[in-house]
């Protein structure tokens, strides 16, 4: 895992825009894993400033989100369907056949959570996943217990998932859909390169445990470690309880020196 630590949220956003650039300007059909919940939005709106002023093109590009709520409509204001069209799609041009969101629905989950994974085999696999991570450790929405090779799948989420998202539902936890259809661990471990991004002290703990800690199925975002380039864009807060801060400082430091030679 390469760990970078940046003073605000701006500069990671800035700094994870700018990989997902470089990597569109090479690979035009770039398949992107995205994500939602507030950690990306500052990623979001770079690339659409990318698009409108520098002109950055989206129109071959794919994308797959990570997860959504089951059963509720699509139009509602908390689903992720809605999310992304308010935070990226309806800003960027994606042609919208190429947007893909885990369907909303319970009925005939097996065989769509089966689709879902082909569609993403189908363009090559995924080049690059934002992913955020839940206070309980989740990528996506695999809580803890998720086996570390799951795949696409329809979840129960936790007490404190529930209760860390019900601030979008006017505070009550009881209107929090309880369950959701969420690319898997596995699906996510065979994508090429992960940007896992995290801000403030709230995450600092699953931060600790998912950089440093042991690899187990109660903190999900460990199993990261397993994969080959996964790169973490944290706040100074959301670092404040990693033991190797100076070294991954350094290494960063090192990084860029390398790069400006
Ligand atoms: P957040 O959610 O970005 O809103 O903190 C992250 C997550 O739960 O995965």
């Amino acid at each position: 895992m390469e760990v970078i630590i940046q003073p605000s949220h701006h500069q990671l956003a800035v700094i994870a825009s700018e990989i997902i650039r470089d990597a569109l300007l090479k690979k035009l059909n770039l398949v992107l894993g995205l994500a939602t919940g507030s950690t990306p939005i500052g990623l979001y709106k770079a690339l659409v400033r990318m698009h409108k002023e520098d002109g950055l093109d989206f129109s071959r590009v794919t994308t797959f989100n990570l997860d959504e709520y089951v059963n509720i409509p699509r139009e509602h204001p908390q689903s992720y369907h809605t999310f992304m069209a308010k935070h990226f799609f309806d800003h960027v041009n994606i042609s919208v056949e190429n947007q893909h969101i885990p369907q909303n629905t319970a009925e005939n989950h097996e065989t769509f959570c089966a689709r879902y994974e082909e569609a993403i085999e189908r363009v090559g696999g995924i080049d690059i996943q934002v992913l955020g991570i839940g206070t309980d450790g989740h990528i996506g929405f695999n809580e803890v217990g998720s086996s570390l090779a799951s795949r696409t799948r329809i979840v129960t989420l936790t007490e404190s998932t529930l209760v860390a998202n019900a601030i979008h539902f006017g505070g009550d936890v009881s209107t929090v859909p309880e369950m959701a259809i969420t690319m898997g661990i596995g699906t996510i471990m065979k994508v090429k390169q992960c940007l896992l991004l995290a801000c403030g002290t709230s995450k600092s703990e699953a931060i600790a445990k998912a950089i440093e800690g042991p690899i187990t199925v109660m903190m999900p975002a460990s199993a990261l470690q397993m994969h080959p380039n996964t790169v973490v864009l944290i706040d100074e807060a959301a670092a404040s309880n990693l033991k190797e801060v100076e070294y991954y400082k350094r290494s960063y430091a090192n990084k860029l020196k390398l790069e400006s030679q």
